[in-house]
């Protein structure tokens, strides 16, 4: 008996580890469970995994697409607040969900204890990220396609996860980008979900008509205790533009890693917080190196430095203040 309880208290804790983004532009918004369309749960929370392409893809809900005037807009070099939920009625968007209003502040799980959902709590959060295709129809949109834009490490652990929109954004032609939100979440709580959802999405505000460069796929390069790797190693990283993890499905993976070693939204695979600044096609002026465990030639600090406006400009005023300190000293003698 008390097994028994024990096994349901641990379905229904899986359960509300499930979550989506939720946002009237995305595919799917309005899809329930039970629903007359699916003889499984196919609500947008509802975890992707050892799924056929057509079942994964967009979680399966092309056939269920947004108003078309419905879109995300991304603000360049701004940010962006979604709504990140286990039920829709937990988010501003609760009058079109069955349960009704239960939203609660920021709580994106209102009514599953916190930590039960997040595991052991805040450090272990994986992260989650915005993926963009510059391409209108959706149907044209393939897996390779998506470029991650943008990347909160801390996700899902507030319903409002904000994401930074890099300031080099190019415009979407004119039908707009199709996007998509993607998660993995710790291996301490079913590691083997994969979670997508596609939306309608727009740039706003776009300063650069930089195309961004082809997504590559994201290697393993960060220190991972866990797996017997104490160090990083930078040289395995992929730099620049990445393509999101296609994982633990039957079809069209870009990922192998077993069940207890996904892939993460983090620095384990070069996935650092916010916007994504090295995507562009001149993000790397010289090319990058081909990433391996031995290479050796990283994107160094001051390579880094220098892709970094900010960082030049601040440089440059503070060397020519020195060279003015000098002309004067050599003025005063
Ligand atoms: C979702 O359902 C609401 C309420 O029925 C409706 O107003 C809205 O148009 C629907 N959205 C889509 C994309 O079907
Ligand atoms: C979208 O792409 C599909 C597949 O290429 C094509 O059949 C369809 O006509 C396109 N739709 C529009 C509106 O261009
Ligand atoms: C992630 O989202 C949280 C909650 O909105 C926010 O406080 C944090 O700044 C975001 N992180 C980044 C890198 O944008
Ligand atoms: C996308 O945003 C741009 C810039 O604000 C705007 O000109 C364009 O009409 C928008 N496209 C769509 C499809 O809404
Ligand atoms: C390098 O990356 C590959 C691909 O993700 C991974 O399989 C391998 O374990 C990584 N090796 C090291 C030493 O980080
Ligand atoms: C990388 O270095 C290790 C340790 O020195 C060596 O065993 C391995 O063969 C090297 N791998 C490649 C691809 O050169």
């Amino acid at each position: 008996m008390i097994f028994f309880v024990l096994a349901f208290i641990g379905c229904v804790q899986l359960a509300s580890a499930h979550a989506s983004i939720w946002h009237p532009s995305m595919w799917g918004f309005n899809v329930t469970n039970p629903d007359s369309a699916f003889n499984y749960d196919n609500r947008p929370v509802a975890p992707l995994q050892a799924y056929t392409f057509e079942k994964w893809w967009f979680h399966g809900h092309l056939g269920f697409p947004p108003h078309p005037q419905d879109f995300l807009e991304l603000p360049a070099g701004q940010t962006v607040t979604t709504e990140v939920a286990c039920d829709k009625g937990a988010t501003s968007y609760f009058a079109s969900s069955p349960g009704g209003n239960i939203q609660q502040g920021d709580n994106p799980c209102p009514g599953s204890p916190i930590s039960e959902f997040h595991t052991t709590g805040l450090s272990d959060v994986k992260g989650c990220s915005l993926a963009i295709a510059y391409k209108s129809n959706v149907s044209e949109v393939q897996p390779e396609d998506f470029a991650v834009f943008s990347v909160n490490q801390t996700c899902v652990w507030n319903r409002f996860t904000d994401f930074q929109v890099p300031a080099a954004m190019p415009a979407c032609p004119p039908g707009g980008c199709i996007c998509a939100w993607f998660w993995i979440h710790s291996e301490d709580s079913g590691g083997e979900q994969n979670y997508m959802n596609g939306f309608q999405c727009n740039i706003t505000g776009a300063q650069s008509n930089v195309a961004i460069a082809k997504p590559q796929l994201p290697r393993r390069c960060g220190a991972d205790p866990k797996n017997n790797k104490p160090q990083a190693s930078p040289g395995n990283c992929t730099y620049g533009a990445k393509q999101p993890f296609y994982w633990f499905q039957l079809e069209q993976n870009n990922m192998f890693e077993g069940q207890y070693a996904p892939p993460f939204y983090n620095d384990l695979y070069n996935f650092k917080d916010g916007a994504q600044n090295d995507i562009f096609e001149n993000s790397y002026p010289n090319g990058l190196p081909t990433p391996s465990p031995n290479n050796t030639r990283t994107h160094t600090f001051f390579s880094d430095l220098l892709h970094r406006r900010d960082v030049v400009l601040c440089l440059s005023i503070f060397l020519r203040d020195i060279l003015q300190r000098i002309l004067l000293t050599l003025t005063i003698k």
